[in-house]
């Protein structure tokens, strides 16, 4: 194809629909925790894609088994059987319990399956359609951009503009059971949690809580569904975030991470529920591909040889203290650091773009949102950590 214009920031403002803010950096090349820019210019990568790059960039055997299969067999749609899509769907429910595993691509689609689930759970329940259908979800959490995702996401900024939202959703405070308890009704079927609140700001839910809202469920018969989308594969030193308070969901969302860039969702279902879906029920054309599984097996393969979740927990653990150093060091400019394992945020006195914008200049960049997130490669050495902080320390006293 013949390109006349190699300028991307011209390109991006000729063809691409401007509903992202993005940063002025054009990415050509990653390697490890490192990525470079068009003029040359190396980043230490603590945002990884929003929490999608578990094992940073270009790992070798992650891309010599994209390679294998895409030479092999990439995608035959799921009306045929593919061996990757049997074996990671093995893995999930080794890791999550007895149940079963739906595919999709995205993170907002492993919700919309959630959400689906809560209407059929509900027709169930009462043997009519439509009579129990409502979510309960927390207010700040974020769960997607399609129309599920985004009613069951209270939040102005993203529902603006594409009145009406679709019906039956109500919120309650996050660590606060009596605002969810005063929301069930007779229409509720399901209460749909971020473990951690990843895009309000790493807001964590308290172990309390969600021992609570388990109970909750149990006693007046409502589903527990989990959207583990950025807090979950490992990110928080554990498997799944919900494992810090020993609970069982009846369904988990997952995404980002567990493809480590290569786009894949899933959601592990208890298997009393698995069965409300049924052929024809819900599909995708593209979910559960050889090629997306392949990336999705080879992640949790090394995850597992490299110990990768206990070292989030121990390395994560002393990062965070040496963040908060850091933050007590500065009080005029940071309020406070919050998260656990590599899903930490600095949450800043003013706004999050200039701490941002000065972590880029230095070399190092980050997620933003409601506070500025670290979020670095689950495999991150000990030495790029260090790198790291020493760029947070610098930005914070010369900002
Ligand atoms: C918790 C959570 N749920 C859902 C989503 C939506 O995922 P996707 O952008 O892959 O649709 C996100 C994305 O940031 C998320 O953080």
């Amino acid at each position: 194809m013949k390109t006349t214009n190699t300028n991307s920031k011209e390109l991006y403002e000729q063809h691409i629909v401007g509903n992202y803010p993005v940063a002025p950096l054009t990415l050509v090349k990653g390697e490890g925790s490192r990525v470079w820019d068009d003029e040359g210019n190396e980043y230490l990568d603590f945002s990884s894609g929003i929490a999608v790059n578990t094992l940073g960039h270009a790992h070798p055997l992650w891309v010599q088994r994209l390679g294998e299969q895409a030479s092999t067999l990439a995608h035959c749609s799921n009306l045929y059987r593919n061996p990757n899509q049997a074996l990671l769907a093995e893995k999930l429910t080794d890791l999550a319990g007895a149940g079963k595993v739906f595919f999709c691509n995205s993170g907002a689609e492993a919700n919309e399956f959630l959400i689906k689930l809560a209407r059929l759970y509900g027709r169930d329940m009462t043997g009519v359609e439509g009579r129990r259908y409502e979510v309960l979800t927390v207010k700040n959490s974020f769960h997607g951009r399609t129309f599920g995702g985004m009613a069951a996401t209270p939040q102005t900024k993203i529902q603006k503009g594409f009145a009406p939202m679709l019906e039956g959703f109500a919120h309650g405070e996050i660590n606060n059971l009596e605002s969810f308890e005063a929301l069930i009704t007779d229409k509720t079927a399901a209460i749909l949690i971020e473990p951690i609140l990843g895009e309000g700001g790493i807001l964590p839910c308290s172990v309390e809580f969600l021992r609570g809202i388990r109970d909750l469920c149990n006693r007046r018969g409502l589903l527990l569904l989990l959207d583990e989308v950025q807090c979950g594969c490992g990110r928080t030193g554990r498997f799944f975030a919900f494992e810090h308070a020993g609970i069982r969901p009846d369904a988990i969302g997952m995404a980002k991470g567990l493809g480590a860039g290569f786009p894949i969702g899933a959601v592990w279902v208890d298997r009393k529920f698995a069965s409300l879906f049924t052929p024809g029920s819900h599909g995708s054309t593209f979910a559960g591909s050889p090629l997306a599984c392949a990336a999705a097996l080879t992640t949790l393969e090394i995850m597992e040889n490299e110990n990768l979740v206990e070292k989030v927990a121990q390395r994560g653990a002393q990062f965070r203290e040496s963040l908060e150093k850091l933050a007590q060091h500065h009080p005029d400019k940071i309020k406070e650091v919050r998260g656990l394992g590599y899903l930490l945020a600095m949450s800043p006195v003013g706004e999050t773009p200039p701490l941002q914008a000065a972590l880029r200049e230095r070399g190092l960049i980050t997620a933003g949102g409601a506070a500025v997130r670290f979020l670095p490669p689950l495999n991150i050495t000990e030495a790029d950590l260090e790198a790291g902080l020493k760029i947070i320390e610098a930005a914070l006293s010369e900002l």
